[in-house]
C-alpha cells in the first residue's frame, strides 16, 4: 500500500519562540519530516523569530543541532538536512518591543503569493501581545493564520480573555488551537472506525455499551517541569484538553460531513451534555517517593502542593445515546506503563444458552493510541477441543504497523498538524467555544479541591493510583482495566 503525499502550497511559516524546547524538539523536526516526504515544498520558508540575537546562519546551526537530537537517525540525510536548513531564516524581535517587525514585514512582502501562518510557540501571555503586533505592523493578510497551542487558560475567564485577546486581531477560521492529540494517527482513526464502518455505529448507544474507559497514563514523573506543573495539576494539564478531546470524539454524534465545523459542533454538544462533576465522581492523587527517585512533592519542590498528578472521574453524557453509560477517565504520572487507551464495553447478550458466558467479560472494542497503535476486539469463542462447550476470550488484534506494513508508520502529531495549518483546515483544532465548554465543565472541581483544603491521595509509583480510584468503577460492577503495556 502507498500511502499518497499531497503537498501543500508554498508558504511562509513564522515560529515565535523558534528558539525554545517545542520548536527544537517537535515542530522544527515534524516540517523536516515532512520535507524529506516532499510534502513541504522547497519554495517554503520557516522564519524563526525570538528574543536571542542570531545571524541566519546561526539559527540554521542550532536548528541542526535540534534534528541530529529529535530526529531519528536513519531519517536523517545530509542531502535532505541541508534542503532543509536552506528554508530557514532568521529574525530578532522582542514580542513587547519594536525591533524587528519592519524587518519581518520586508522578508514576508517578498513572497506575497505565500501563505502566512504565525506560529507562537511563547507563552500564552504573549499571545494577545504579539497578534496586536502582527496586525499594527501591516504583517497579516486576510488568509494569515495564527497557530496557539495549551495552556489556553487557567480557567474559563482566563481562557475567554485569551480567546478575545485573539480575536481582537483574527477571525476563528484564522486561529489554530493545537491539541496535539487530535494529530495522533489513532485518534484521527476513531473517527473513521466510526463514520467508515457500518459495524459499529448501530451499537454505539446505552443500549449496547455496558461502559467506556479512556485512560491515558505515563511512567514519567514531573521533575524538570515542577514549576509548570504544580500550578496546573492533572485535571488542567490532561483532562480539560486531550481526555476530553478523546471524549469527544468517542461519544459524538456523526457529523452531517468531515468539514470543521460540523465536527466541532458535534464535539461541543457532547461537552454541554455531561453532566456537572459531583466530587464523588472525581478521585486525585499524588505519586509517592520510590526509592531514591523522589515524590511529586520533591519533584515540584514544594512540600505543601495539594495538586494532583493523577485523577480518575465517573463521568455522564445526558443525551438519548448514552444516558446510563459511564464514561470513566483516568490520566496520572508514575504509572505501571506508558499506555493511552479507549475501550468500550458491549453489555452481555440479552440471552446466553451458554451459562458459563455469565463468568465473561464480555466484547470490548479496545482502541489504543499509543504504544502500538491498533485496534483489538475481545470476542468470546469456543476453547478448541473435545469435552464439552467451553468459552473463552480471545483478542482480535489489528496492530497497525503489522497490517499497514511500512505505511503504518505513525508520523508525529505536529507533522499533520502543521500541514493542516498550511491546508487550511481546521477539522482538528479547538474551536474558541469548546475550550471554553471545557474549561466550564472542570473549574467547579478544581474550585472545589482549592476551597476544601483537602489533599489529593498519595499512591506509589508503578501502579494503577489510589486504590479509592477502583471505587468508582467498582460501585457500578466494573473494573479499570489493568495499566499494562
Ligand atoms: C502534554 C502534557 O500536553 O501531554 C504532558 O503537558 C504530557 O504533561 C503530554 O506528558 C503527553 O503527551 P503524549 O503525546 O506523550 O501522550
Amino acid at each position: 500500500m502507498v500511502s499518497t503525499v499531497i503537498p501543500v502550497q508554498p508558504f511562509d511559516l513564522v515560529i515565535f519562540g523558534a528558539t525554545g524546547d517545542l520548536a527544537h524538539r517537535k515542530i522544527l523536526p515534524s516540517l523536516y519530516r515532512r520535507l524529506s516526504v516532499h510534502q513541504m515544498p522547497q519554495e517554503a520558508r520557516i522564519i524563526g523569530a525570538a528574543r536571542s540575537k542570531m545571524s541566519r546562519a546561526e539559527f540554521r546551526k542550532s536548528v541542526q543541532g535540534a534534528l541530529e537530537e529529535f530526529v531519528e537517525p536513519g531519517d536523517l540525510s545530509k542531502e535532505r538536512v541541508e534542503a532543509f536548513l536552506a528554508t530557514l531564516d532568521y529574525v530578532t524581535i522582542d514580542a513587547a518591543g519594536d525591533g524587528g517587525w519592519a524587518q519581518l514585514a520586508r522578508k514576508l512582502d517578498e513572497k506575497p503569493d505565500h501563505i502566512r501562518a504565525f506560529y507562537l510557540s511563547v507563552a500564552p501571555s504573549l499571545f494577545g501581545t504579539i497578534a496586536g503586533r502582527l496586525t499594527e505592523a501591516g504583517i497579516t493578510t486576510p488568509s494569515s493564520r495564527i497557530v496557539v497551542e495549551k495552556p489556553l487558560g487557567q480557567d474559563l475567564a482566563s481562557a475567554r480573555a485569551l480567546n478575545a485577546q485573539l480575536s481582537r486581531h483574527f477571525g476563528e477560521h484564522q486561529i489554530y488551537r493545537i491539541d496535539h492529540y487530535l494529530g495522533k494517527e489513532t485518534v484521527q482513526n476513531l473517527m473513521a472506525i466510526r463514520f467508515a464502518n457500518a459495524l459499529f455505529e448501530p451499537l454505539w448507544n446505552s443500549r449496547y455499551v455496558e461502559h467506556v474507559q479512556i485512560t491515558v497514563a505515563e511512567t514519567v514523573g514531573v521533575a524538570g517541569r515542577g514549576a509548570y506543573y504544580d500550578g496546573s495539576g492533572a485535571m488542567r494539564d490532561m483532562v480539560q484538553n486531550h481526555i476530553m478531546q478523546l471524549l469527544c470524539l468517542t461519544a459524538m454524534e456523526p457529523p452531517a460531513k468531515f468539514d470543521p465545523d460540523a465536527v466541532r459542533d458535534e464535539k461541543l454538544k457532547v461537552i454541554r451534555a455531561l453532566d456537572p462533576l459531583m466530587i464523588s465522581d472525581t478521585v486525585r492523587g499524588q505519586y509517592r517517593a520510590n526509592g531514591k527517585d523522589g515524590s511529586y512533592l520533591d519533584h515540584v519542590g514544594n512540600p505543601a502542593s495539594r495538586t494532583e498528578s493523577f485523577v480518575a472521574i465517573r463521568a455522564h453524557v445526558s443525551n438519548w445515546r448514552w444516558a446510563g453509560t459511564p464514561f470513566y477517565l483516568r490520566t496520572g504520572k508514575k504509572l505501571a506503563a506508558r499506555l493511552s487507551e479507549i475501550v468500550v464495553t458491549f453489555k452481555h447478550p440479552p440471552h446466553t444458552i451458554f451459562p458459563q458466558v455469565e463468568a465473561q467479560k464480555g466484547n470490548a472494542l479496545i482502541i489504543r493510541l499509543q504504544p502500538d497503535e491498533g485496534i483489538t476486539m475481545r470476542v468470546t469463542i469456543k476453547e478448541p477441543g473435545p469435552g464439552g462447550m467451553r468459552l473463552v476470550e480471545v483478542p482480535l488484534d489489528m496492530t497497525f504497523a503489522d497490517a499497514l506494513g511500512e505505511e503504518g508508520a505513525m508520523p508525529e502529531a505536529y507533522e499533520r498538524l502543521i500541514m493542516d495549518v498550511i491546508r487550511g483546515d481546521q477539522t482538528l483544532f479547538m474551536r474558541g467555544d469548546e475550550v471554553e465548554a471545557a474549561w466550564a465543565w472542570t473549574d467547579p472541581i478544581i474550585q472545589f479541591w482549592k476551597e476544601s483544603g483537602s489533599r489529593p491521595l498519595a499512591y506509589d509509583s508503578g501502579g494503577a493510583g489510589p486504590i479509592e480510584a477502583y471505587k468508582l468503577t467498582s460501585a457500578d460492577g466494573h473494573l479499570w482495566r489493568e495499566i499494562v503495556a
